[in-house]
């Protein structure tokens, strides 16, 4: 498990996992219970289009009003909160390091990260996971390091408090992913897979092996193109654009369909380009299969374009598959509507504080 331990706590509390997608606020909070995971509560609310531009708050006001409206709604009384960045926002570098022990690097950390980040030292936040001896080289070792500009951690913190709740854990969407997939789906631990989660504006692609990131990367693109193209292509205003993008399953607007498909190989071509990346790179097995999450997984044809361009099995994430819940909380299908869009705040609320 990953992520920015910033603001820790000695011991393991209950937190909730809120997602502020540029489109929508996530929650999700979990409970375990006998071995097994209890889904508490499940909700989103959408933002208003202009709250988060380029990964940035813009109107934290707005942002935290929608946070709070959405905890009370659903009675959540819990304060602590697990959050992501993703995008511009964070920078994820696997760097090859003399090998040493945990506590050594703590110390070394900011000292060895300084010549992978473009930013002075003192400025950002900093958290890293040793991964494995090299391979070539025992006397080396594999290190992913995870680094934010304080000030944008501090947007987040700013937020949070407005709506009453404490930042406790910043994690990265990508990783949020990585544990809502494990944590839901069997598989072999030597398969090289890519998750890719393609959210409104950007699309997460982690590819992972046996629990361990392999290589990681944020695309600023997702369902946001789609909905400016239909509007320019079209000539709709962005909510009836947006509206057409939901309903073309359903429509036969062909005119519609077509540039939704020419989004749908747009968004395919840049997948590609990064596993076609990570395959001439890797000196690892190629990769066997594709999972896809984020509400994009929903535009018309777009996973059998995935699929079909890129050659490879394309299963959907389905971050409920193993949560236990009473079906009189939570209608089963609503659940089923919902799961392509909550890949990241379940993985969020699987994380405890304390955790590491
Ligand atoms: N039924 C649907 N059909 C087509 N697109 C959909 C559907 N439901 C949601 N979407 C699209 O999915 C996107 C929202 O997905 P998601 O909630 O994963 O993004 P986000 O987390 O808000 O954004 P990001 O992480 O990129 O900042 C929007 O572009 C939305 O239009
Ligand atoms: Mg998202």
């Amino acid at each position: 498990m990953m992520g920015l331990d910033m603001f820790l706590f000695k011991k393991k509390k209950e937190v909730i996992g809120i997602d502020i997608g540029s489109s929508s606020v996530k929650v999700v909070q979990l409970k375990e219970h006998k071995g097994s995971l209890q889904l508490l509560n499940v909700g989103i609310l959408p933002l208003p289009p202009e709250a988060i531009v380029d990964n940035t708050l813009m109107d934290s006001s707005a942002i935290a009003t929608v946070i709070k409206i959405l905890v009370a709604s659903l009675g959540i009384k819990i304060k602590d909160v697990v959050c992501s960045i993703s995008g511009n926002s964070v920078i994820i570098r696997k760097i090859v390091l003399p090998a040493m022990a945990q506590e050594e690097l703590e110390d070394q950390i900011s000292w060895e990260a300084e010549q992978y980040i473009p930013f002075d030292i003192n400025d950002v936040n900093m958290d890293f996971q040793i991964l494995s001896p090299d391979s070539y080289d025992p006397s080396k070792m594999n290190v992913l390091l995870v680094a934010s500009k304080k000030d944008i951690i501090n947007d987040y913190v700013a937020v949070f408090s407005e709506s009453g709740l404490h930042l406790a854990v910043v994690d990265v969407d990508s990783f949020a992913v990585q544990n809502a997939f494990e944590a839901n789906h069997d598989y072999n631990f030597e398969d090289i897979l890519a998750l890719v989660n393609i959210g409104a504006s950007v699309m997460n692609i982690n590819i992972v092996k046996g629990g361990i990131t392999l290589f990681t990367r944020d695309v600023q693109m997702g369902g946001n193109l789609y909905t400016e193209e239909i509007q320019k292509q079209l000539g709709l205003s962005s909510e009836d654009a947006e509206i057409g993008k939901l309903l073309a399953g359903e429509s036969h607007n062909e005119a519609l369909r077509t540039v939704i498909i020419k989004v749908n190989e747009t968004i395919t071509q840049e997948i590609r380009r990064s596993l076609d990346f990570y395959n001439s790179t890797a000196s690892e097995d190629r990769i066997s299969g594709i999972f896809v999450s984020g509400g994009c997984t929903k535009v018309y044809k777009l996973i059998d374009t995935v699929s079909e361009k890129i050659g490879l099995p394309v299963g959907k994430l389905d971050p409920f598959a193993k949560l236990k819940y009473n079906e009189k909380d939570f209608d089963p299908a609503y659940l089923q509507a919902l799961g392509p869009l909550m890949a990241v705040p379940v993985g969020l609320a699987l994380r405890k504080v304390g955790d590491k």
